[in-house]
Parts: C-alpha cells; sequence; structure tokens
C-alpha cells in the first residue's frame, strides 16, 4: 500500500468530536492518491479518507457529492487538509460485510445461498432507490455495498452524478471490468464529458454479482485470447465495447447465473431497471 499520507489534524478533531479521544487509527487503504483508515475511539468508529495529489480533486469530489445527496448519517466533517494540495473527507463508520464477503462462503464451497441471495436483492433495491432519487453510482463493485443491521450502505461516491451536478471529465466509467459495452465506447470515442447512466450502472450491478458468485470477473478474457495486465483500461475497453470477449462460461449457481446473463449480454435498452433485477432476483428458489 505504501506508506500513508500524514493524518489531517483537522481530520483528527472531527474524528475526535464524534468519537470521543482518544481515536485509534487503522489503516485500510491506500490506492490512486487516496488513503482511508478507520478512527475508533470510546464512543463510536468513523472512516478518514485523504486524498492527496491525484486523489484530492476526486476526495474533494466525493465530498461535493455527499453534501449534495444529502444522506443523514453519512459525511460528518470534510475541508482541504493543511497540506498543500490535499483534501479529506470523514464519514461514519459502517459495520457489516461488503457484499464480496457476505457472498465468501459460496464461493468456497456453494454454503450460504440464502443470506447471499437476500444481501443481492438489497444491495439492487439500495441501488433502485438511489436511481429513484435521481443519482448513478458510477462506480459499483463488490466492496462498494455494505451490508449494515439497518440496511446497505453504499461506499465510495467519488464518481456518483445525477443531472444537474457538473459531470467529471475524469470518469472512465468505474471499474473497468465491470463496465458496459456502450459505456467503454462512449469513453474511448472521448466524447466529453462522459455521462453515467442508470441502464450502465445495472450492467455493473449484475457484473459485481456474477464477480461475488464466481470470484472471478464476467468476461473471460483467456478465452478471447488476451491478458488484461497486460493491456491499458484503453484498450481493454475497446475489447468491452466490441463485445469481443466472451462472458465466463463456468456457472456454479445457474439459477441466480440465468438472471444476470441476459443483463450482461443482452442490448442496453432491453436491461432491467435495478428495481426489476431485484424482484427477479427475489424469485430464485433455494
Ligand atoms: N464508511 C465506511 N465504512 C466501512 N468501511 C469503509 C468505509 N469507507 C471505506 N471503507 C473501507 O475502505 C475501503 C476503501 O474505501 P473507498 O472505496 O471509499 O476508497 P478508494 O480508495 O476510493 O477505493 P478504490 O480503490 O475503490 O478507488 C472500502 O472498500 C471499505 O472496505
Ligand atoms: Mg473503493
Amino acid at each position: 500500500m505504501g506508506e500513508f499520507p500524514p493524518f489531517p489534524a483537522a481530520a483528527r478533531a472531527a474524528g475526535e468530536a464524534v468519537c470521543g479521544a482518544p481515536i485509534e487509527l487503522t489503516e485500510i487503504s491506500y490506492r490512486r492518491g487516496a488513503a482511508v483508515w478507520k478512527a475508533a475511539g470510546p464512543e463510536g468508529a468513523v472512516a478518514v479518507k485523504v486524498g492527496d495529489d491525484e486523489g484530492a480533486a476526486v476526495t474533494q469530489r466525493e465530498a461535493a457529492v455527499l453534501k449534495a445527496i444529502g444522506w443523514p448519517d453519512y459525511l460528518l466533517a470534510s475541508g482541504e487538509g493543511e497540506e498543500a494540495g490535499a483534501a479529506w473527507l470523514v464519514t461514519r463508520w459502517f459495520t457489516g460485510p461488503s457484499t464480496g464477503q457476505v457472498f465468501a462462503p459460496v464461493r468456497r464451497d456453494m454454503d450460504g445461498k440464502a443470506g447471499a441471495l437476500s444481501a443481492s436483492v438489497d444491495l439492487c433495491r439500495a441501488v433502485a432507490d438511489l436511481h429513484a432519487s435521481g443519482w448513478i453510482h458510477s462506480d459499483l463493485q463488490p466492496a462498494h455495498g455494505i451490508h449494515t443491521d439497518h440496511g446497505v450502505r453504499l461506499l465510495d461516491l467519488s464518481w456518483s452524478w445525477r443531472r444537474g451536478l457538473e459531470p467529471t471529465s475524469d470518469f472512465r466509467g468505474g471499474l473497468t471490468h465491470l463496465v458496459a459495452p456502450e459505456l467503454a465506447a462512449a469513453i474511448n470515442i472521448g466524447i466529453q464529458p462522459v455521462t453515467p447512466s442508470a441502464a450502465a450502472e445495472v450492467y455493473a450491478l449484475a457484473g459485481t454479482l456474477w464477480t461475488c458468485i464466481t470470484g472471478r470477473w464476467p468476461l473471460d478474457y483467456a478465452a478471447a485470447g488476451i491478458d488484461p495486465v497486460q493491456l491499458t483500461p484503453a484498450n481493454l475497453r475497446t475489447h468491452i465495447a466490441g463485445r469481443r470477449v466472451p462472458l465466463d462460461t463456468a456457472s456454479p449457481w445457474p439459477a441466480f447465473q440465468d438472471i444476470l446473463r441476459p443483463v450482461l449480454l443482452g442490448r442496453t435498452g432491453d436491461r432491467p431497471t435495478a428495481a426489476e433485477l431485484a424482484e427477479s432476483l427475489a424469485k430464485v428458489a433455494m
């Protein structure tokens, strides 16, 4: 992960105001210029994200999204760090497994299917609620839904967008392995700014669930004779946009994957809404 950036004094003060003092910091991740800590004190825990250099603008945008979205009990504080070019935000710490973690027993030995299925329905409904409120998350992945006792909380809203909010010119479709073909094409053509869509998000949602089941990305790169690690994201998007990579044929949970497959292979306009996907999954027989 590399050495974490300095922890801003103002973020510490904000954390202590919520959690009590002293707070203990646990390093969670540090990627692409954004560091995340869990800060825990006698009265609770928060997540602190600090964006330095390339991550500063992205972290600043996430704070702006969280302010605009106005979820109660989510964003607690944000600011421009005292370190030049840094930005930080403090959010409530959400306790519970990610969608990917809920599926761990399924991937291991097809255990825990009922829990995984109901978590999937919950995730789809959370995305449906988000879409109903006019927002697109734009970076769904197995780690970005946390299943708490009080429902699903979505994380990492750096790229989230609603009509009327300035789309960001840096948006590259979220995780490349889960980008919808039409979005991959729009990005590669160089249309700017690229606006996310609910239909592309449903593709990412289905791809997320597929990956949760199989532990592999939905597309079978080896079958297409390509190694995604050797390709630039733009090259990978060219393959995805051209639908040159077949869907993985591994099918450990046919009844579930039979619902996801048409979402991943079908035309954009034929995709279900997130709410419809939730209803289809709710009917999967155990
Ligand atoms: N509020 C929170 N509650 C619980 N866990 C959190 C919270 N915020 C972040 N995390 C944990 O930290 C990880 C990284 O956070 P996040 O995805 O927001 O950061 P990122 O650096 O932008 O990640 P990415 O690699 O997706 O760009 C999450 O996957 C999750 O495990
Ligand atoms: Mg993330």
